[in-house]
């Protein structure tokens, strides 16, 4: 059985990837499947937590348990989140969060012209919802969680954006082929604000969801003391 170490608690998770359209059948995607948000989500509600999962585009049918808010883009997602998070106890971020979005939404489809080349696609950038969310907690005490996909130099540029944002811990992958986007396996370092690293083995996305919650459960604890 698995201990109810979150019984009490709300949390809400993000997860999947926003989609930020440029004209009515086109927009700006990537990768993200969604797993890993979906696996926080699920095993968050079997430790006992009252769950909100937002989710961006994803294939993956509801968790049992949880409260799923489907969302587009950035915006909406940033909406959702502000919203639920008003009286979360822990925020994780694995929303996979188009960091630009097409600076003009064509009403129109747009069309090739014979002869003509097309039209650059000028682009804005979002909004960052977890420094967002870090700046202004919404609840004395809440915790907050980010994700970083890195491809190189991984713990350097994950610790910086750890500072950067001012989330109290964030889960750093290295994005390769078999790991990361798409697939059902991870491997991470978890960096915390007071210094600490834990390092995850490759391993199932369920088994790295379990390890975020046995780090942010101490520091609900802590602050609620
Ligand atoms: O800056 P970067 O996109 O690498 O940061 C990733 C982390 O920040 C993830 O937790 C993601 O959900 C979050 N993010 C966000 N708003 C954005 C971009 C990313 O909250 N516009």
């Amino acid at each position: 059985a698995v201990e109810p170490d979150l019984a009490g608690r709300r949390v809400v998770v993000t997860a999947g990837g926003t989609r930020e359209p440029l004209d009515p059948v086109r927009y700006l995607g990537n990768r993200s499947s969604g797993k890993q948000g979906y696996a926080l989500a699920a095993t968050a509600a079997a430790r006992g937590a009252q769950v909100t999962l937002i989710a961006g585009n994803t294939e993956l049918p509801d968790p049992a348990g949880v409260d799923v808010l489907p969302v587009g883009t950035a915006r909406q997602l940033r909406e959702a989140v502000l919203k639920a998070a008003a009286d979360a106890d822990a925020v994780v971020m694995a929303a996979a969060v188009a960091d630009f979005r097409p600076a003009a939404y064509a009403t129109g489809k747009i069309k090739k012209v014979e002869g003509r080349e097309p039209e650059p696609i000028a682009l804005v950038r979002n909004p960052d919802i977890l420094a967002e969310l870090s700046a202004d907690r919404a609840r004395a005490g809440q915790v907050v969680v980010g994700f970083a996909a890195e491809t190189d130099d991984v713990l350097a540029n994950g610790r910086a954006k750890l500072a950067r944002k001012g989330c109290d811990l964030l889960v750093v992958n290295e994005v390769g082929e078999d790991k990361a986007f798409g697939s059902a396996e991870n491997e991470a370092v978890v960096l915390a604000s007071d210094g600490s690293e834990t390092p995850v083995p490759y391993g199932p996305k369920d088994a790295l969801a379990d390890r975020v919650w046995d780090l942010v459960v101490p520091r609900l604890a802590e602050r609620s003391a």
